[in-house]
């Protein structure tokens, strides 16, 4: 157990990798804010399943692209567990469409939830975190693919690099580290949802590894960046993407 009495909050930690990261959090001996904004069985399950094991979990919902979501997380783990160790910026969502016929709401959710919500995530961390914390965010390898479709989702997934790079900085001084994790694709409903048989197997056969990454694969690489063994690992984006170039 390497994160013994600390505490993190996972946003979006009801399913997918949000769910796999609290798992192995915990498992590391973290106590874990399970935030959700829309699934609150399946988030009060996963707390529920982590004390059963002798850990320590709660549930908050919370949309972390309102204003105040990320300071309401803060306020929750606090009150549950004490200070704030780790922050996992990791809810966000996709939504695919060529930019000529990308709509305002397109534009204006992905920003509020995957760009907003880590700036805000980041802004409450950096004054609420404990010495020597954590803040790990999830960006996406298609920031450097440059695919058709993908414009808006991957400017917001850039824009968290920015903010990751330079808040490094600002917060190297009191030993925080301030890292992405940016995977490929993912076997989770965010990456499956509306792709065909086909292409979800012409897709597989483009990572050198030849698979799709499990939820657990980048739960590995959050715990390796939350966990002790990271330290001088700051200001970085780590690409677990199996290969993918
Ligand atoms: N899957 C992939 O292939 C892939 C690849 C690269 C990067 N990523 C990134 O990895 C992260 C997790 O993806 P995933 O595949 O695990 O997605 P997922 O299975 O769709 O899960 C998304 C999670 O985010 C939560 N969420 C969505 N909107 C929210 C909001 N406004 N406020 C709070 N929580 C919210 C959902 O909560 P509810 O269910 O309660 O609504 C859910 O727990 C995302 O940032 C995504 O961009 C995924």
């Amino acid at each position: 157990m390497t994160l013994k009495e600390k505490t993190a909050i996972v946003t979006g930690g009801s399913k997918g990798i949000g769910a796999a990261i609290a798992r192995r959090l915990a498992h590391e001996g973290c106590a874990i804010l399970v935030n959700y904004a829309g699934n609150a069985g399946a988030a009060e399950a996963l707390a529920g399943e982590i004390r059963a094991g002798g850990g320590r979990a709660a549930a908050a919902r919370a949309d972390v692209g309102k204003p105040d979501g990320m300071d309401r997380l803060f306020d929750a783990a606090e009150t549950a567990f004490g200070a704030v160790d780790i922050l996992v910026n990791n809810a966000g969502i996709m939504r695919l469409s060529v930019l000529k016929d990308a709509s305002d709401e397109d534009f204006e959710q992905q920003c509020a939830v995957n760009l907003g919500g880590t700036f805000r995530g980041m802004r409450a961390g950096a004054s609420r975190l404990r010495d020597g914390g954590r803040i790990i965010s999830l960006s996406s390898s298609v920031v450097g693919l440059y695919q058709s479709g993908y414009g808006i989702y991957a400017a917001t997934k850039a824009a968290v690099e920015a903010l990751t790079h330079v808040l490094a900085k600002e917060l190297g001084p009191r030993g925080i580290t301030v890292n992405a994790i940016a995977p490929g694709p993912v076997a989770t409903e965010f990456f499956l949802d509306g792709k065909s048989d086909e292409l979800v197997a012409a897709i597989t056969r483009s990572i050198p590894l030849g698979r799709l990454a499990d939820p657990e694969d980048i739960a590995t690489a959050v715990a390796f960046l939350a966990g002790p063994d990271s330290g001088w690992i700051n200001g970085q984006t780590i690409r677990a993407n199996g290969g993918m170039v």
